[in-house]
């Protein structure tokens, strides 16, 4: 965050709430945006449903050892993110750290041994991932310390699951109890939900989108004056050039890209098992498709002021800015769409009839999975079924820009090593265009499918350009000479044990190689300086060898350089009558991975959470039991030990 603007502001939220009259805060602990999005919506159904005076706040901006004093006729409202393994998200560690902590004291100098708390009403939702050992710890852990402390919770504590995919529907179980019990115990009404906006987009004639005060996409005013400062980082990203690019295979439905983005000069820096994060743009055919849906073609330049109606309400972009460019750079328009979303919606519709289907789809769960869910529309996608024919010009382009997620960057395991190009980040991506069956559309990754366009038009390709990269008012990426992509780092823990001697084991199937690409290359650079290099075993899968065998070549190179010490046990899905996964490889090599393990060897998984990574911690527990001869219950409890002691990591993702 910005360092002198948080100085300036008060960290006193009791202080906050009095001066700009609100009575219920919604705090939210997010890493990618999601539980931020779960906040603000929230705050908006609180104020347009209940009356309630809503504001959003970053947990990361407040103090609260004067929780003690937050009046009993107020609401706090907790929505927090569980990270990686069971750890609170960045802006909530020091929340965590200090309500949970046992010597907590409080400025009326209550401690954790009387009820300090006791006046403080409260309604918390987490967001979690089953798959993780850890499961939604931080609303658990939060809503235990807190009731500790004598805080009065209103409704259950809600739990989201994105393991299972349910995360929404749970988000929309959950509230709807709870809402009935603040509305109980507050003595509130509820109201006719009509649209309350928070912001207000006010068109601003005097100004042309070529005047350079307007922003078209560029994240901050640095950026748009076309110098970039760093640091670089989630809020501020560097303008990078691609300085290679290549399709790794390319398949009927389906290819690889492998990118080499520079950060040279930048100041950014990165170790080997590190994140990229890629700031992407929507396609310009969905762009295209939500003016035309909402009856705006002609008024797509036309230049915006948008503003917060009160001082608590943050605008998720800079402005002035036209509408183009909010739906291009700044609004997740190509996502699911939600339920919610559907029901607010039905206000606006052009006639009655459709009104009356898109209540009907608000609010029956089944009926919604059936026509929306199961065919993946996005917003305009079903906006365009359901006006059939007729344009949606009720629709305020404000609660567009409140009701849709803002576009977050995307972050890939990088796949170089550092040792060996620390200016130079390569990024290997599977683009995604899949055709689903229930599907009228093509369904395509956003991000994937923006590196592929850039990919293309750094080979000046003549084919059509897929994501509509050449619009006729560009934002940041004209500003820059070349071929660019908005980029940042984030560091993680996904690492090489820092002696290269000690033994390595690693599964990667598919895109899950990526970082392993980085582990490899990265041993082969030390061996081939000369330096003891222990023992290096990849398991990777694929589909076909023929097909999409990733970095085959450059495996034969590292053998090279590292050779008996370096073994690749390879898994072809579809190249037999039957399926082998990775994980009939790890079995047969199982006497020896144990043996590895007994040497301290570390034990990496990379890829799908939901299925492959959860098999294989499963299978390491019973290739433990078998060689080790212990129960499997023991097995499964040395491979969590592992786990707490780093010796197994995962970078996985659903
Ligand atoms: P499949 O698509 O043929 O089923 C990379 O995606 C590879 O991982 C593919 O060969 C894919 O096989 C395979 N895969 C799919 N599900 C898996 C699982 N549960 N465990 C391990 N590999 C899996």
């Amino acid at each position: 965050a910005n360092g002198a603007a948080k100085g300036d502001k008060s960290r006193n939220i009791i202080e906050k709430l009095d001066e700009s009259d609100k009575n219920c805060v919604v705090f939210y602990g997010s890493q990618t945006g999601t539980a931020e999005d779960y906040a603000s919506r929230l705050a908006k159904e609180g104020h347009s449903r209940f009356g309630l005076q809503t504001m959003v706040a970053d947990l990361e901006e407040y103090d609260f050892d004067n929780l003690d004093t937050f009046p009993d006729d107020k609401l706090a409202v907790f929505v927090l993110a569980t990270y990686g393994e069971g750890e609170p998200t960045d802006n909530a560690v020091e929340f965590y750290e200090f309500i949970g902590s046992e010597d907590i004291s409080f400025s009326e100098g209550g401690g954790a041994d009387d009820k300090p708390l006791a006046k403080l009403k409260y309604v918390a939702f987490g967001l979690g991932n089953n798959t993780y050992e850890h499961y939604n710890s931080m609303v658990r852990n939060v809503d235990k310390y807190l009731t500790k402390l004598g805080a009065t919770r209103f409704g259950a504590a809600g739990e989201g699951d994105d393991g299972a995919g349910t995360m929404e529907e749970d988000f929309l179980a959950w509230k709807e109890p709870m809402w009935a019990a603040v509305a109980e115990k507050m003595g509130l009404e509820e109201r006719e939900a009509a649209y309350h906006p928070v912001f207000e987009v006010i068109e601003r004639d005097d100004l042309s989108p070529e005047d350079d005060t307007v922003y078209l996409g560029e994240p901050n005013k640095n950026h748009l004056e076309g110098k970039q400062t760093g640091p670089f980082n989630a809020n501020n990203p560097f303008i990078a050039p691609i300085v290679e690019s290549s399709e790794i295979f390319t398949a009927k439905d389906r290819n690889c890209l492998h990118m080499e983005i520079s950060i040279a000069g930048s100041n950014l820096s990165y170790t080997t098992g590190d994140h990229i994060a890629v700031w992407p743009n929507n396609s310009g055919k969905e762009v295209d498709r939500i003016f035309k849906v909402l009856g705006k073609e002609h008024k797509r330049h036309t230049v915006i002021a948008v503003k917060g109606l009160d001082s608590t309400a943050k605008v998720p972009f800079p402005s002035p800015t036209t509408y183009d460019a909010v739906a291009r750079f700044h609004i997740e328009i190509g996502a699911a769409v939600s339920r919610q979303l559907v029901s607010g919606l039905a206000q606006f519709a052009p006639n009655d009839d459709i009104k009356a289907e898109m209540t009907k789809l608000g609010s029956d769960k089944d009926y919604f999975k059936q026509k929306v869910t199961n065919r993946h529309l996005n917003l305009a996608q079903l906006l365009e079924i359901e006006g059939k024919g007729q344009v949606w010009t009720k629709i305020p382009f404000s609660f567009l820009i409140e009701g849709l997620v803002k576009l977050q960057p995307r972050y890939y395991s990088i796949s170089s090593s550092s040792l060996v190009q620390k200016d130079k980040i390569s990024i290997t991506a599977v683009v995604e265009s899949v055709q689903k069956a229930d599907s009228p559309h093509v369904l395509k990754g956003v991000t994937t499918n923006y590196l592929l366009a850039l990919k293309q038009k750094q080979h000046g390709d003549p084919s059509p350009d897929p994501h509509g990269l050449n619009y006729a008012i560009t934002g940041p990426r004209n500003k820059y000479d070349g071929i660019h992509v908005p980029v940042h780092v984030r560091h993680s823990n996904f690492k090489l044990p820092s002696d290269p001697s000690k033994p390595i084991i690693m599964v990667g199937p598919g895109t899950g190689v990526a970082p392993f690409r980085g582990f490899v290359q990265e041993r082969a650079a030390q061996a081939k300086a000369g330096q003891k290099v222990g023992k290096t075993v990849l398991f990777f899968g694929c589909r076909k060898r023929s097909e999409d065998f990733l970095y085959e070549k450059e495996w034969e190179q590292y053998k090279e350089a590292l050779g008996d010490n370096f073994d690749l046990h390879t898994a072809f899905s579809r190249d037999g009558p039957k399926k082998v996964y990775v994980q009939h490889h790890i079995e047969e090599h199982g006497e020896e991975i144990n043996k590895l393990l007994e040497q301290k060897a570390y034990f990496y998984v990379c890829g799908d959470a939901a299925y492959m990574a959860r098999e294989v911690n499963q299978l390491l527990g019973k290739i433990i039991a078998k060689y080790r001869n212990v129960s499997e219950k023991k097995g499964e409890e040395i491979v969590k030990a592992m786990r707490a002691s780093n010796q197994y990591q995962e970078d996985v993702w659903s």
